[in-house]
């Protein structure tokens, strides 16, 4: 006797467990635009990275030679904050990307799938690996990482004792990196103009605002 009003119920809760599941797969199979959040991670970290660039400390070495303090010179100090800005940002975006319900899958040729998830791969390494390796630059010359407002980090003492700073000229791998990042971001912005403007498809508009 018990046992109908059970099933109803089960009944009842296994269709509303179907239609929600059908919900759910429908938002990511028609999902045209990445979310607001992942969109405003985006362009800050472009800008951010570009400006970063643009500043990057030349003769850096050099500088530090002649006995110049890199905490009185405004661009490093502004490339070094910048730099930080980034690291953070891409921590926040990467614990974010974690927690998004999915990201919209235009449909294109498997090769163009493929290049397109390597891209984006190395880029996000190299938004973690460029402020890693810049610091390790700066503590294994033993100088201290200044930020605005005069802010200062000494150096990690741990990186001289390990031996990690013989490993290999950390400031030159971060120069190399730096150099890198903006190559491959050229071209990642390039492919994307090439969908929007030659292949007329949702690529680039994923990333803008609806
Ligand atoms: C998105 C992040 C970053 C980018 C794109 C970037 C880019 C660059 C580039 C291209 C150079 C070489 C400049 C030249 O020779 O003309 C450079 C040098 C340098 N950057 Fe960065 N950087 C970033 C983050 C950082 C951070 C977080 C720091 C500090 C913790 C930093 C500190 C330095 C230092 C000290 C140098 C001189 C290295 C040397 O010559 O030994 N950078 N950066
Ligand atoms: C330093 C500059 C840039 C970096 C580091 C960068 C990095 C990235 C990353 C990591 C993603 C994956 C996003 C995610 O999963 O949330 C992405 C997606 C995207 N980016 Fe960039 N980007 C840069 C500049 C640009 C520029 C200048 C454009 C356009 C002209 C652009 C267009 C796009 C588009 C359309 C997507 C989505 C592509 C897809 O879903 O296949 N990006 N970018």
């Amino acid at each position: 006797m018990l046992s109908f009003p059970v099933q109803i119920r089960i009944t009842q809760s296994n269709r509303a467990s179907a239609s929600i599941a059908n919900v759910k797969f429908m938002d990511h199979q028609q999902q045209t635009h990445y979310d607001f959040v992942s969109q405003v991670f985006h362009w800050v970290t472009a800008m951010l990275v570009l400006a970063a660039f643009i500043l990057g400390p030349e003769h850096f070495g050099r500088l530090i030679k002649q006995g110049v303090d890199p905490a009185t010179r405004i661009d490093i100090v502004w490339h070094e904050t910048l730099g930080v800005f980034v690291l953070v940002l891409t921590v926040l975006r990467l614990i974010w990307a974690a927690l998004r319900s999915g990201t919209p899958q235009p449909l294109m040729s498997p090769w163009m799938q493929i290049t397109g998830k390597l891209v984006h791969r190395a880029l996000w390494v190299l938004l973690l690996v460029l402020p890693l390796t810049a610091w390790l630059a700066l503590a294994s010359e033993g100088i201290p990482l200044t930020l605005l407002g005069g802010l200062q980090i000494e150096q990690i003492p741990l990186v001289n004792a390990s031996g990690i700073s013989a490993l290999t000229d950390w400031g030159d791998l971060h120069q190399l990196l730096g150099d890198a990042i903006l190559w491959l971001a050229g071209f990642h912005a390039a492919a994307a103009i090439y969908h929007h403007v030659v292949l007329k498809d949702g690529v680039l508009k994923a990333m803008l605002p609806r």
